[in-house]
């Protein structure tokens, strides 16, 4: 893989990387928004903020996509645990730390040599997600880095051939499945060491190289450790594994591309290629979009844009710092409030929330961030009926939302109305009762046939989430 660049093609390359770091700063402006307006009100969360991952230009094949019994524990399970770990750990300043401080591959790479991971332990980490309420998790198997946390056949720039020396995606996955905790993996297609990621057409057999490596890998991860639930792609849809960067035209010369303009060079990863081979080795595994074919459920990244038509997920960072981890992380955490807030909104809109947590060089959890994920695992002990297993119901940003059940209709009120009134749409079931959830303290209701109307709705508790449930006969 050994290249060089000439001068003309690296002005080109940091032109790229300018536009991605400014996308990233975007990202970066756009989580201190949010930060902002959480604190004011986390009920705008539901604001649409466009991100720069756009939708469009993905492989929409619906002979792929899970049926609908394949989907439903997915669809049930409501709140996953991320975990974003690998080298850029040990440096502490996020996993896109090579990138922005434009580290060379060789001297970035000597990171591998103090990955010690002294603490690393799956079952901790199956361990924290389970106290956490999680059903599910997602751990990096390898990042833009390039670098592997599993016992691959492809070079040797792995965590065998580190000084910890073990396979982690085999002890998570090991642990996951003792535990009875959904196992899902991440992988980035894309690797920055490979020049013909940033030029494809330039660095076509490069380019090829790099996607080889990315068959081989799936292939390996979802061969050696048995069941895996999800496969969870990354580097945008269509937009960073299509090359956001730069295209050549003989009249205008290079330029750059922009993100909601597909790549349209010789270079493809197949995605559709890729994910039936995938389908071969785990049929039921449920697969993200971010392959360049349409997945099995749609994500939203850091920025809620609320309720989708599909299937869907939304994926945030309990610090607000990056995915992997840095020294401010412990500090930069949401507040228990926050926690619960978003992930309500989320279900009341038929999502499921996964929630990133980037443990310390040494492998382990914050214990903050542990003490954090517990907390909002209290919640769920006691709210879990009105969480997991609903579906998504009205969600009104001024007040909240519901779920539902067969059996019930869960009322989330985030913020109590000025008049303790809260409007439903009607239902044609019978309402048999109307009370708080865990307690037996009854809501006044009226129900019609065209609505659903619950009185003197009081906080006493000061709850973040007052839960009503309305018992159907
Ligand atoms: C973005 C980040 C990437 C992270 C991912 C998680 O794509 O750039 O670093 O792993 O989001 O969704």
């Amino acid at each position: 893989m050994a290249f060089s660049l000439n001068a003309m093609e690296i002005s080109l390359l940091k032109d790229y990387m300018q536009l991605t770091v400014t996308l990233q700063n975007l990202m970066l402006l756009k989580i201190a928004v949010i930060l902002n307006v959480m604190k004011r009100s986390l009920f705008f969360l539901s604001l649409i903020i466009i991100t720069h991952h756009s939708f469009a230009q993905v492989v929409v094949d619906s002979s792929l996509l899970l049926p609908e019994k394949d989907m439903q524990w997915w669809k049930d399970s409501k709140f996953g645990l991320f975990i974003h770990f690998g080298l850029y750990s040990v440096l502490g300043e996020g996993e896109w730390a090579m990138f922005y401080k434009r580290m060379d591959t060789s001297e970035y790479g000597k990171l591998k040599d103090s990955f010690t991971v002294s603490k690393f332990s799956g079952k901790n980490w199956v361990n924290v997600a389970k106290q956490a309420g999680c059903k599910y998790m997602v751990v990096t198997s390898r990042h833009h880095d390039g670098f592997s946390l599993f016992n691959t056949s492809v070079g040797n720039y792995n965590s065998m051939n580190s000084p910890v020396k073990k396979d982690l995606i085999k002890e998570y996955v090991d642990a996951a499945h003792e535990a009875g905790m959904k196992a899902g993996i991440y992988y980035s297609p894309l690797d920055w060491r490979y020049p013909g990621f940033f030029f494809p057409d330039l660095y076509y057999s490069n380019a090829l190289e790099m996607k080889k490596q990315t068959y081989t890998q799936v292939h390996e991860l979802l061969s050696n450790y048995g069941k895996i639930d999800v496969l969870w792609y990354d580097g945008g849809e269509d937009n960073w594994l299509g090359f956001a960067g730069l295209m050549w035209d003989g009249g205008k010369g290079w330029y750059t591309r922009g993100f909601n303009k597909p790549y349209t060079g010789k270079f493809s990863w197949e995605p559709v290629k890729l994910n039936s081979m995938v389908r071969s080795l785990q049929p039921t595994i449920v697969i993200n979009p971010r392959s360049g074919w349409m997945g099995d459920f749609n994500t939203q990244e850091v920025t809620l844009r609320g309720r989708e038509s599909r299937p869907w997920e939304l994926c945030t960072n309990l610090s607000q710092t990056a995915w992997g981890w840095t020294p401010q992380a412990a500090d930069r955490m949401m507040s228990l409030d926050s926690c619960v807030r978003l992930l309500v909104s989320v279900v009341c809109q038929n999502g499921n929330l996964l929630l990133n947590v980037g443990p310390k060089p040494d492998g382990e959890i914050e214990p903050a961030q542990v003490q954090r994920l517990k907390e909002i695992g209290d919640f769920l002990s006691k709210n879990g009926e009105s969480i997991y297993g609903t579906t998504g119901g009205v969600w009104d940003a001024t007040w909240g939302g519901t779920t539902v059940t067969d059996k019930a209709i869960y009322v989330h009120i985030l913020k109590v109305p000025a008049d303790g009134k809260i409007t439903l749409p009607a239902v044609s079931k019978k309402i048999a009762s109307a009370k708080y959830v865990g307690t037996t303290i009854k809501v006044n209701f009226r129900q019609s046939d065209n609505e659903i109307v619950l009185n003197g709705i009081a906080n006493k508790e000061n709850k973040t989430d007052l839960i009503v449930k309305l018992t159907l006969k």
